[in-house]
């Protein structure tokens, strides 16, 4: 039916009046007067409902009485009216609801004592509620589980066809992967089909199941909810940064829950702009890793070729005496340290300082040079903001958005739940610009396919459209007279016609898209891998930006050009300073005021300025000789960089190589020592998310093993070279955080930004406008090899870490095949799983491919996450001269028959 929010942001609601109990409440028109009557502190019961989904009306049990009216109504579906005169106790009340809750258990196995929501069930409640406790015409189903799902199991016997599990896949996550059926005589809750669930496998349908209908495959039967520790944290997987319950028990996490699963029904639709407490499979599902078998359990040494478990003590002696000597002997440039962007922000911070205030050594860096620094700088040098301006709410109210370059659903899950509530309820129109047919293209009002590697290209077109159609915003424009000039007269040879031949985006489409974006009133522009993890992914951004200040969409109340971060903490890895080139705060390493500031509070003398390297810089220094010892906290570079990037020869050149993870992973198997860390479930701390809200992850489970957490290690090394560390918890180094950057721990409430553009348009903007719109030739286009070959996140995982988590390695295994679109696979006469030959300019090898549809024809893709067959290998690698973030997701290729 349909009860949308009440208040948008185009148009407030009515408030009206009626009478609840006899007393009198102010409302806003049409919402569903179940949250009416809740919003007065009053919880009738209810089993089929939840705000966040439209009602459906289904269990009986939310009944009042409605003046004029013989019968009870059903107040979820009934919308609030000026004047109605409601009464929602009695006696009468009381036995309708009974007489419903008698009628679900007279069809339900009442086999409580071994259901997983026994005690966290609300058809059990309602029962205890009202009384009932004889059933003398109670019929069984008998009807068989489905187990067929790899990862959740339906018991329809208990199903009380409230259609909860329905309507949240459909309503919220728009995927509509179940339905119901008859079937034995009864409603069943089926996946769509009748055939085995095949979705996003989110587990949000399990989530609202009121009853232990649909039951999570890997805790069933081993706990009662109250038998296991409950800890609120945040999620490690990605930048979305979702609020979640890890369960456990002892050292075994049994379950994640979120929010939704434990959620009251009521509470206002228009809240869940911000969010609707769900997860996505890697953070329901993911869990397996924590207490996975192969964890370090122990620290290793080399002795020999081979690494043996020693202890602690012996570890960290040898690890620092040989740091030490090295240093005495080499100086402090021969030292150098990467870390994962998967560290919180007190770890982040504590491993810079330990490299400039212990090593004295700036030659550090982080994951987010593997793309969010490339936003980062440019956004800075814009608009002095280093991170995206808009929140979940600017995204779910935007009224146009453009995604370029980013495969949403696939990288962040719940924002692109966001935008699908913009779409859905908010009616926004999303113009989806990428080179695959991603999930939200199927979605988007306007989805727009292009060729691999052009969306540089076409943000030149969206510019020289907007000029074309005079979109402009000349409240912005004109400020900036000269600044304005110079753009029209770098985007002059520009041709709208060249750019549709190059991108494939034809010319109608980009001037629709410039029109829609410049005459929204709320505009947002979302880019993330396809556009900072390639090459000029700096300059594309800036002249994403250029789009955006034109159009007048930087300034305004929910409008911003924003980016995505795939790992859970590359904001906070920037903030804290963990690149060569910030102290914490992004304050220029450079910057004489800022590093008198550091180095006072840290009472040390800092690197000189200029000094540093960033990831290449560094492995190259390593193969130079220059870098002889380096300290890998949670990186991978062995596993993740191409073979031309002679990771390889880097790390043998090493007199010292120390690997701090939870698992042995490539580079670990090099290292002379490997340090055991503990995973973010057995440690406090924060992240900071892609709005920029610093979120509390918090210890559910003692460390695995003998493992540590970074920060512990970290300190330990730090004093046991001489610094005078005092930290005995994250939150003392948090304490020290707070004094020199006030203001970060917002309490999950971001800071709003407000971008400042006219020092950069006064200044630089003249002389370098003119280079980025002539950067822009497609890749490629100069050689022969007609296929893209495109490495990329897949929905189920996120970097290599997921692979250590059996669930999701299940849902989605490394199938070691190329995945190609099933025309091309017809034109090469090769059909699923034959063998095919992949040649790059960069080598060749064999494979076996695999039919998909999302992937576009003249293209093929190997997900990131797996190594075998190294399909990196193939990659070339481009540097940008600005931030030093490769780019090596995208080549060209021939595929031929093997
Ligand atoms: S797991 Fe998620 S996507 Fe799959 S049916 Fe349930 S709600 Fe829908
Ligand atoms: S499976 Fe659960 S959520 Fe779905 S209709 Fe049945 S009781 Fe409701
Ligand atoms: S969207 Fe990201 S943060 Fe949220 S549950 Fe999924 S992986 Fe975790
Ligand atoms: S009919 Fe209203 S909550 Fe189920």
């Amino acid at each position: 039916m349909g009860l949308k929010p009440a208040t948008n942001p185009d148009v407030e609601a009515v408030a009206i009046e009626l009478s609840i109990d006899g007393k009198s409440v102010t409302a806003k028109d049409g919402v569903s007067l179940y949250d009416v009557i809740s919003s007065t502190g009053k919880i009738i019961p209810a089993m089929c409902y939840h705000y966040t989904f439209d009602p459906f009306g289904s269990c009986g049990m939310c009944l009042v009485m409605q003046e004029g009216k013989k019968a009870p109504v059903r107040s979820c579906t009934a919308k609030a009216t000026a004047g109605m005169i409601i009464r929602t106790e009695g006696d009468d009340l009381f036995q309708a609801r009974k007489k419903a809750v008698e009628k679900h258990l007279s069809v339900h196995p009442l086999d409580c004592p071994v259901c997983d929501a026994d005690g966290h069930c609300e058809l059990q409640d309602m029962a205890f509620q009202h009384g009932v406790t004889n059933l003398p015409n109670a019929k069984q189903k008998f009807i068989p589980e489905d187990t067929r799902s790899p990862v959740l199991d339906f018991n329809m016997n208990r199903c009380i066809a409230c259609a909860e599990c329905i309507n949240v896949c459909k309503d919220v996550l728009m995927i509509d992967a179940l339905q119901f059926m008859k079937k034995g005589g009864f409603n069943q809750v089926v996946p769509k089909g009748d055939v085995a669930l095949s979705c996003e496998f989110c587990g949000d349908c399990l989530a609202v199941c009121p009853v232990g209908a649909i039951t999570n495959k890997f805790s069933k039967y081993l706990y009662k909810p109250w038998q296991m520790k409950k800890t609120a944290t945040t999620c490690n997987y990605c930048g979305d940064g979702c609020q979640m319950y890890l369960e456990t028990k002892d050292v075994e996490v049994v379950r994640v829950t979120s929010p939704l699963s434990w959620k009251n029904k009521w509470g206002d639709r228009a809240d869940t702009a911000k969010g609707h407490g769900g997860l996505c499979v890697r953070g329901r599902f993911g869990f397996e890793f924590i207490d996975s078998a192969a964890r370090v359990k122990q620290p290793l040494l080399r002795k020999g070729n081979r690494l043996v478990e020693a202890p602690w003590l012996e570890t960290m002696h040898q690890v620092v005496d040989r740091f030490s000597e090295i240093r005495r002997k080499h100086g402090s440039d021969s030292i150098a340290g990467l870390i994962t962007a998967r560290c919180t922000n007190e770890e982040l911070y504590l491993f810079q300082k330990l490299m400039r205030a212990g090593f004295q050594s700036n030659q550090l860096d982080s994951s987010a040079r593997y793309g969010h620094l490339n936003f980062v700088h440019a956004s800075r040098h814009a608009l002095g903001l280093g991170r995206s301006p808009n929140d979940w709410e600017d995204l779910t109210k935007a009224k146009a958005v453009i995604i370029i370059g980013s495969n949403i659903t696939e990288t962040n899950p719940l924002t692109a739940v966001r935008i699908k509530e913009a779409i859905r309820v908010y009616k926004a129109q999303v113009v989806v610009i990428d080179s695959a047919v991603t999930n939200m293209a199927k979605l988007a009002s306007h989805p727009v396919l292009i060729k691999p590697g052009t969306e540089g290209l076409v943000i030149d077109g969206l510019v020289k459209a907007t000029l074309e159609l005079d979109l402009i915003d000349e409240n912005s424009t004109r400020k900036h007279p000269k600044a304005f000039e110079a753009l029209k007269a770098a985007v002059a040879q520009v041709s709208l016609e060249q750019v549709a031949l190059q991108s494939g985006m034809s010319v109608a489409s980009l001037k629709d898209t410039a029109a829609i974006f410049a005459e929204a009133p709320r505009s947002i522009i979302l880019c993330a891998e396809g556009i900072v993890r390639q090459p000029d992914g700096y300059q594309n951004i800036l002249k994403l930006i250029d789009l955006a200040w034109i159009t007048g969409k930087l300034d305004q109340p929910g409008c911003g050009v924003n980016t995505l971060t795939e790992e859970p903490n590359e904001q906070g890895a920037v903030d804290m300073g963990a690149a060569p080139e910030f102290l914490p705060g992004q304050a220029s390493f450079n910057d004489q005021t800022a590093r008198d500031r550091f180095a006072k509070a840290w009472n040390v003398t800092l690197p000189v300025a200029g000094s540093g390297a960033s990831l290449i810089e560094i492995l190259k220094r390593c193969r130079s000789g220059q870098i002889r010892a380096l300290y890998v906290i949670g990186e991978n570079p062995l596993a993740t960089l191409p073979a031309s990037m002679e990771v390889r020869a880097a790390l043998d050149r090493l007199e010292l190589l120390v690997v701090q993870d939870p698992f042995l992973t490539e580079t670990g198997r090099m290292a002379h020592a490997v340090l055991p860390a503990c995973t973010s479930a057995e440690k406090d701390g924060t992240f900071t998310n892609l709005e920029g809200r610093v979120l509390r992850v918090r210890e559910a489970m003692d460390p695995i093993g003998e493992s540590l957490p970074d920060w512990h290690i970290m300190t330990a090394m730090a004093n046991a070279l001489g610094c005078q560390w005092e930290y005995e918890s994250s939150n003392d180094i948090q304490a020290e955080i707070m004094k020199l950057l006030p203001g970060y721990y917002n309490l999950g409430q971001p800071r709003k930004v407000v971008p400042t553009m006219d020092r950069y348009l006064s200044h630089d903007y003249s002389t370098e406008v003119g280079a980025r719109y002539r950067s822009s030739t497609p890749p490629g286009s100069h050689n022969q090899r007609p296929f893209a070959l495109l490495m990329g996140q897949l929905l189920y995982h996120s970097g290599k870490m997921s692979t250590e988590a059996p669930g999701l390695m299940k849902i989605a295994p490394n199938t070691g095949r190329l995945r190609m679109n099933p025309l091309d696979m017809e034109r090469l006469n090769v059909g699923e799983g034959m063998t095919v030959r992949l040649t790059s300019d960069r080598g060749s090898m064999q494979l076996a491919v695999q039919p998909d549809q999302s992937i576009a024809p003249q293209t093929c893709f190997f997900p990131e996450h797996f190594n075998e067959p190294p399909v990196k290998d193939l990659m070339t690698v481009q540097v940008d001269p600005t931030t030093g973030v490769p780019s090596f997701k995208q080549t060209r290729v021939t595929i031929e028959k093997a």
